[in-house]
């Protein structure tokens, strides 16, 4: 028994020696770099852009798609007067949050500003309402969900300050007085228009705290509005700007059409291999994929992820956002409108918003309008041909518009994020009871791996913004890492060590955790209990 466990051990210690020496030998032939980055959407430029600002220059970023900007994505769809394909965006599409007078200002606001990008003020009262029967005014309801939801988050604000248990925004809005009858299809729509065409998701699959705490550290620290993007060099120019202040023409630190699939991490360094055989080998790398892909395993990592990461990753929720375009030859729904909610007979969230590019403001030539749908219904319709969408989409508005004779589209188009396979859905949400501390989980790193990302932000997740600050703070601790200050072992600097994770979960967070949220009067709200 002595004798073959020794035999054993030695075996295993030759076998780990060959195999440490075949990866020396791997990485040998892999290029160097101080920092690799994975993945060049918001969150990873504003990673190397920190870096940049620490005098940290050796750095590479490496990119799955061939440009910068991740889910701010762009695409040609039907026909300017020109006979050129207007720019639509088929990812993120609005600043949510811009600023106020003498408060903060939201970084995508200050970009947009900054590269003049074409936007324009969403105003959400410029509304009609319809059902199968066309339209029928039933905006009353929408004031009604309005007033009802202060009490609800003022309720939800009272559970995050006492640290008391989650539960779903179902039962926070029925607590406050919200419960539309599952046949009443007026108030199914007004909810979808609410809740779910902002989360992705169903108010039965979000959290009542931090879907409210979420909602508030964005329109309330930031402000109400929201801008839409129409500039037709697409929204994802701030992002490359940006990325243009640190890098230069055809930079080497940029590799797009960089496919990664597996990345070794140990508490030396991180390798990262690519599709088309290179690699990378870094002292520390930030992942920025999206938490889809990380769902997904679309990338393998060695070791595997510890359990508590793993878990982190899959408790929260992937949503996913699907925007169906149409170009007609004329404008035959109200010019003055921007949106057209649509009540439908028996399925809720079935081509509920529709959102026109006509109105004044925007692309008032184009004869488009596009129609969102999320969750359950983005997947099934994500499923089908382009045709059978079409044939449904076509449908609908008809039943909103009786009285026009709607011509077929000139253009039709919609993308399928729910099997992008560099996104696997469009952004985070929140699911019920899900405390701060499993949220740690997902941000925090191991050894030299780190993660950012809009869903590690545990104010801003779902948002483009979130991806910023998450990509800035990743940088900014990864400069301090390599900096000769942190070498030294009575550093008790934070950014200095790792962050806090937890191995087993508690079910609920320590109060000193919530300090994240430090900075906006939801602080005070926080250390007033
Ligand atoms: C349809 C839709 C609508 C949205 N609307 C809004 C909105 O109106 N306002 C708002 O604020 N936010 C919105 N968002 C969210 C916003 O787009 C995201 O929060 C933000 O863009 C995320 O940035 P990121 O850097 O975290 O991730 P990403 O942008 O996903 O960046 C990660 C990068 O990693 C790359 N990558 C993935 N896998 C690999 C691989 N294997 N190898 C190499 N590279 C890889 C990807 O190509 C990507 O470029 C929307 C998103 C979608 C999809
Ligand atoms: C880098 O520095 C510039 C100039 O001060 C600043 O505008 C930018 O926001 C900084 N970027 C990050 C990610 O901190
Ligand atoms: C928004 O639309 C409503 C309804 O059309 C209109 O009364 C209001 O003036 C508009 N607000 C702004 C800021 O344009
Ligand atoms: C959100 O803001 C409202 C209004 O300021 C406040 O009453 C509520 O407590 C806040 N909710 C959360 C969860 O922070
Ligand atoms: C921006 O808006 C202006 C004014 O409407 C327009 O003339 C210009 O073509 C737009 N530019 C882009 C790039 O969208
Ligand atoms: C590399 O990753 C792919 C999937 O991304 C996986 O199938 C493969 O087994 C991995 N290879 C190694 C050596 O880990
Ligand atoms: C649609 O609206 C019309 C007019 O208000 C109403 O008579 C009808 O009952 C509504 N349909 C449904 C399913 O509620
Ligand atoms: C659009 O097409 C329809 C059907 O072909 C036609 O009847 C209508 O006149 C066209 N409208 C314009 C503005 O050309």
């Amino acid at each position: 028994m002595f004798v073959k466990k020794t035999l054993l051990t030695a075996l295993v210690a030759q076998t780990c020696a060959a195999a440490t020496a075949k990866a020396r030998e791997e990485n040998a032939k892999c290029s160097k770099t101080t920092v690799a980055i994975l993945g060049g959407g918001m969150a990873g430029v504003a990673a190397a852009q920190a870096l940049s600002n620490s005098s940290i220059h050796d750095f590479v970023i490496i990119e799955y798609r061939d440009t910068l900007g991740g889910r701010v994505a762009h695409t040609g769809f039907g026909k300017k007067p020109s006979g050129d394909p207007y720019t639509v965006e088929i990812g993120a599409n609005w600043v949510q949050g811009l600023g106020s007078p003498g408060g903060p200002e939201n970084p995508v606001w200050t970009f947009a500003k900054k590269w003049d990008l074409n936007n324009t003020y969403s105003n959400y009262s410029a509304i009609l309402t319809y059902n199968e029967t066309g339209y029928t005014d039933y905006s009353a309801i929408l004031d009604e969900y309005e007033n009802m939801y202060e009490g609800a988050s003022e309720q939800a604000g009272i559970l995050l300050k006492q640290n008391l248990q989650d539960q779903t925004t179902r039962s926070g809005l029925s607590l406050a007085g919200w419960k539309p009858k599952k046949d009443d299809m007026k108030r199914q729509a007004v909810e979808w228009w609410e809740w779910d065409w902002e989360d992705a998701n169903s108010p039965e699959e979000s959290s009542f705290i931090f879907g409210s705490a979420g909602s508030n550290l964005t329109f309330n620290q930031f402000s109400d509005e929201n801008n839409y993007v129409w500039d037709q060099r697409g929204y994802n120019r701030i992002i490359k700007k940006e990325a243009s202040t640190f890098l230069k023409k055809n930079d080497p630190r940029l590799h797009l059409n960089s496919v990664i699939t597996n990345v070794t991490y140990s508490d030396d360094g991180v390798t990262i291999h690519k599709e088309d055989g290179s690699c990378v080998q870094a002292a520390y790398a930030v992942c920025t994929f999206s938490l889809g892909v990380l769902q997904n395993d679309a990338v393998s990592f060695a070791p595997e992820l510890p359990s508590w990461k793993q878990t982190a990753i899959q408790k929260f929720s992937m949503g996913t956002y699907t925007k169906i375009f149409l170009q007609f030859n004329e404008t035959f729904w109200p010019r003055d409108t921007q949106y057209f909610l649509y009540a439908d007979p028996t399925t809720r969230g079935y081509y509920p918003v529709w959102q026109s590019l006509s109105a004044p403001g925007f692309i008032e030539e184009s004869n488009i309008i596009f129609a969102t749908v999320v969750s359950q219904e983005a997947y099934r319709i994500e499923r089908q041909t382009d045709e059978q969408t079409k044939d449904e989409a076509m449908a609908v508005l008809r039943k909103m518009f009786p009285d026009v004779d709607i011509p077929e589209p000139e253009a039709f188009m919609y993308p399928r994020w729910s099997t992008t396979p560099w996104a696997y859905g469009s952004y985070s949400n929140w699911p019920p009871s899900t405390t701060l501390e499993m949220h740690e989980n997902l941000r925090a790193n191991i050894d030299r791996l780190w993660f950012a990302g809009e869903a590690t932000s545990a104010q801003y997740f779902g948002f483009l913004h979130g991806a910023w600050f998450e990509g800035r703070d990743v940088g900014e601790q990864i400069a301090s890492l390599l900096k000769s200050e942190c070498n030294n072992v009575q550093s008790t600097a934070e950014d200095c060590g790792n962050r806090v994770y937890y191995e087993t979960l508690h079910g609920s967070s320590p109060m000193a955790d919530y300090s994240v949220f430090d900075g906006w009067s939801v602080s005070s709200f926080y250390s007033s209990s």
